[in-house]
Order: C-alpha cells, then sequence, then structure tokens
C-alpha cells in the first residue's frame, strides 16, 4: 500500500491513534509553536503545511491564533473540516507548491518536512509569505543539523532557535513525568545526550 493510501486510511481519527497522548503532545507543539523565538500574537495567522486531521489546530485557536491548514491528502482535508469546522480555514494542496496568497505570521510543517522534494528552495519560498518564523521539528539523526541551519540563513531566515521535544509520541505518562520531561529540555547537555538516540528538535527559524 502507498503511503498516501495508508495516510487516506488512516484520516479519519489520524492524531487521537498516532499520539499515545494527543492532548499533552500537541499542546506542548502549540506552545512552542507560539512562543519560541519572536512569541506569535492574538489575530496571528499559522499556516499548518502537511496539517494531517488539523490535530493542531484547536490548540493554536485557544491562544487566539488564526488556523489555515494545507494537506495533499484529500481524506486529511475531510477529517480536518469535521475537527474543526468553521473554526478554521482547511485547504487542499501540496506543499511543494501551495501558496497562502497573502502573508501569514507562521508557517508550521510536522513531521513532513521529508516532502519537500527541494528542502533549500522550499524555505526560500515559505520565507517569501511567512512574516515571523517558520517552525518545524527535526531528527538530527536523520538530517545534519548544520545543513538544514545553513539552508535556512541562505532561504532568509538569519535566526533560529533550537528546543528539544520530549514529550513521548507513543506513551502516555503521567502529568508529573510529562512536567519532569518538559523540564528536561531545558537542560542543555543532557538535552542534547538524549537528542542522539532519541527525540526531535522544534526548529523556529525567524525573519
Ligand atoms: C506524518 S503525517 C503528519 C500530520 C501532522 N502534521 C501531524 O504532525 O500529526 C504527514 C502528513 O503529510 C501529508 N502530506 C504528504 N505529502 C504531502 C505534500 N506533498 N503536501 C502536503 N501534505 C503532504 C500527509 O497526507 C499527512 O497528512
Amino acid at each position: 500500500m502507498s503511503k498516501a493510501d495508508q495516510y487516506a486510511r488512516k484520516a479519519a481519527g489520524w492524531s487521537d491513534a498516532e499520539y499515545a497522548d494527543a492532548h499533552a503532545y500537541l499542546d506542548h507543539r502549540a506552545q512552542l509553536v507560539a512562543s519560541l523565538g519572536t512569541r506569535l500574537e492574538p489575530g496571528d495567522e499559522v499556516l499548518d503545511l502537511a496539517c494531517g486531521d488539523g490535530g493542531l489546530g484547536a490548540f493554536m485557536l485557544e491562544r487566539e491564533l488564526r488556523y489555515t491548514g494545507v494537506d495533499a491528502q484529500a481524506e486529511m482535508v475531510d477529517a480536518a473540516r469535521r475537527r474543526l469546522g468553521e473554526h478554521a480555514a482547511i485547504e487542499a494542496g501540496d506543499l511543494n507548491t501551495y501558496e497562502p496568497g497573502r502573508p501569514v505570521a507562521a508557517t508550521t510543517v510536522f513531521r513532513a518536512i521529508y516532502y519537500a522534494h527541494d528542502r533549500a528552495a522550499f524555505f526560500t519560498r515559505l520565507a517569501g509569505f511567512t512574516e515571523k518564523k517558520l517552525v518545524f521539528d527535526l531528527n538530527p539523526r536523520q538530517y545534519r543539523l548544520d545543513d538544514v541551519l545553513a539552508e535556512l540563513r541562505a532561504a532568509g531566515f538569519p535566526r533560529v532557535e533550537l528546543r528539544p521535544f520530549f514529550v513521548p509520541q507513543t506513551r502516555r505518562l503521567p502529568a508529573p513525568a510529562i512536567g519532569l520531561l518538559r523540564a528536561a529540555e531545558l537542560a542543555g547537555p543532557l538535552a542534547r545526550l538524549a537528542l542522539r538516540v532519541r527525540f526531535t528538535y522544534i526548529v523556529a527559524a525567524l525573519r
């Protein structure tokens, strides 16, 4: 079965099936989107490319941000529209070509940066319509961080803030353990050690 067929089959209920504790995971992701680097203000628009079923959307809306989701898969677009209703705009589109037609405060790309055919060109295109920051996740064992940072600088994102993201995707933990992991994200060398074997960075590339 192709990857696209797999996404189509899993679209309904994607976030709840994909994240053991979807609330803890997506709320923390949203908190970093809003606060890492340049802070987003109420009314700012977040464009979420490869949005899946729009699971991040509710957590952006509750922070008084506007949310537009874009996904290539029709079933994901339907699932996101069902989830968010009239509170958000959800469009079908390919992240390699999608243009919002207006500037947005922030563009996000989660668990999908590998769908960019030419990552450097992708970053340059996003810089053309992203006013404050681009936020995405990056597995440092899959990509050389220095390469990605150089591409971001060349694209027009001169500053980058990195934050380890330690809320687990596939394990539900008690709230105190989540609190400890979130605190550990700020523990410099220890956090970098953990990233050698597991977890990802959240990258905020700033305009
Ligand atoms: C691993 S899921 C991540 C979904 C969501 N961002 C999340 O973090 O839960 C990858 C998503 O990328 C979408 N996708 C794959 N290729 C794409 C493309 N070229 N343009 C836009 N979306 C794409 C898939 O349909 C799927 O919804």
